[in-house]
């Protein structure tokens, strides 16, 4: 079959390498695409907000399934259009998407089917927030409701602190991401990542994976899209998947189905794990970027029969197979990011890191001009690598990091450093 894949990220360059590898395939576009996944397929310029050019591509070139990667085209209803003219699409409906668009639904959607979650109001001006607030105390956390490229949380340790996130917020930081604010109470624990594949009614379980939001050592500075990732995340065993697939993935596919909004797609659910268990800070309705780096860096079958049941409502009983092996990714990325990256700088020693043994460099703001690979946003290569172990991984991909040669970038040192001290 001719699939085509929406993206032009990392994530997207390890799902085309995935998907270029399957059995069932004819022909891979990737729209746009990156300089990684152009070995892997075509990649194709198509406006991907004018739904009905996504469609006349799919019928002109005749792709019968389409992979979408990012969530913008989930959240405006992509998947629906394709399906309404008869093309089969991985990724949710626009209603069901909107577990990752509006935070208000989701916690919503918590209280009224049980799925642990910390409480939390939802406000429509400021002033009863700052109310809220106040009554609960600090640390408490300020939230914009809608679509923030990961901007839109603050973490506040005191009052003033989130009276002032209020403000920010119902100012217009976020544009109508803003209009309502969620106030949640603080949880404590440890952070991961699990990411379950649905198909509207079943769920099967995917992998997990803990990724470093902030932009400096140690976990300090800004938060970012991650700088780096590692996968299985050690605190997820066995026992704690099976709770997470009990407790918060299978009453939201059950609440979403008697809303009348089935879930199909990957559900990744942000956990926060505490002493009493584990309790959902967000879902995300997509693959995770960089966690889908390392994720389907274990995989050991092919990737596309499983997005087609996911689509088609008819995923298996399980389990996926993973390799035993931890895989571990390193962003590499433009100096300045996150605030202003620079863009331009050359990239030498791609292909040197990528011949080192178990790395894959993967390509997310990259560009070619002529022969040279030159850096072209924030996060610009995923430096990926499987080991035996964390210390193996991160050995390793630190490995191809020494043999990139690019003065114009950065990356941490630490990647994995939670998992090495498990
Ligand atoms: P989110 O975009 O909702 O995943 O939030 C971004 C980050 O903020 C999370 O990865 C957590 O580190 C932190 N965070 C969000 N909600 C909470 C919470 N209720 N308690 C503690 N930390 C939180
Ligand atoms: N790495 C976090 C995300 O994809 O949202």
């Amino acid at each position: 079959m001719n699939v085509l894949l929406i993206g032009s990220g990392g994530r997207e360059h390890a799902l085309a390498l995935c998907l270029s590898c399957s059995s069932h395939l004819t022909q891979l576009f990737i729209a746009p695409g990156n300089p990684g996944t152009e070995a892997l397929g075509r990649n194709v310029t198509l406006d991907v907000a004018d739904h009905r050019a996504v469609v006349d591509f799919c019928k002109l070139m005749q792709v019968t399934f389409v992979v979408v990667g990012p969530e913008a085209p989930l959240v405006a209803g992509l998947v629906d259009d394709l399906e309404t003219a008869g093309v089969l699409a991985f990724g949710p409906s626009k209603a069901a998407a909107q577990l990752e668009g509006s935070k208000g639904f989701t916690k919503d959607l918590c209280a009224e089917f049980s799925i642990p979650t910390a409480d939390y109001q939802r406000f429509s001006a400021a002033e009863p927030a700052k109310a809220y607030v106040r009554q609960r105390g600090a640390p408490i956390v300020v939230k914009a409701d809608g679509l923030a490229a990961g901007k839109g949380v603050i973490v506040a340790m005191s009052i003033d602190e989130a009276l002032d996130a209020i403000d920010l917020i119902f100012g217009g930081a976020f544009g109508a991401a803003g209009a309502e604010v969620v106030v949640e109470d603080f949880l404590e624990g440890e952070e991961a990542s699990f990411f379950a594949l649905c198909d509207g009614t079943r769920a099967l379980a995917f992998a997990s994976a803990q990724d470093h939001k902030r932009v400096g050592e140690g976990d300090t500075g800004p938060n970012t899209g991650g700088m780096g990732a590692y996968s299985p995340a050690p605190i997820m065993t066995p026992a704690m998947s099976d709770r997470v697939m009990r407790e918060i993935i299978a009453p939201t596919l059950a609440g979403m189905s008697v809303r009348g909004t089935p879930f199909k797609g990957v559900l990744f659910a942000g956990l926060m794990i505490g002493a009493k268990g584990p309790k959902l800070i967000e879902f995300n309705a997509r693959f995770g970027d960089p966690e889908t780096q390392v994720m389907l860096s274990r995989l050991d079958e092919d990737l596309l029969p499983l997005l087609l049941a996911s689509a088609r409502g008819e995923l298996p009983a399980g389990p996926v197979k993973l390799s035993p092996q931890t895989a571990l990714t390193v962003v590499y990325a433009a100096k300045g990011y996150p605030d202003s990256p620079e863009r331009g700088s050359e990239i030498k020693g791609v292909e040197r890191a990528a011949a080192l043994p178990g790395v894959t460099v993967f390509h997310a703001g990259t560009k070619r001009e002529g022969l040279r690979l030159l850096a072209n946003g924030g996060r610009v290569l995923n430096v990926t690598a499987v080991g035996a172990s964390v210390a193996q991984a991160q050995a390793r991909a630190y490995a191809g990091v020494d043999a990139i040669d690019w003065p114009g970038g950065f990356c941490r040192r630490d990647i994995g450093w939670r998992a090495l001290q498990a």
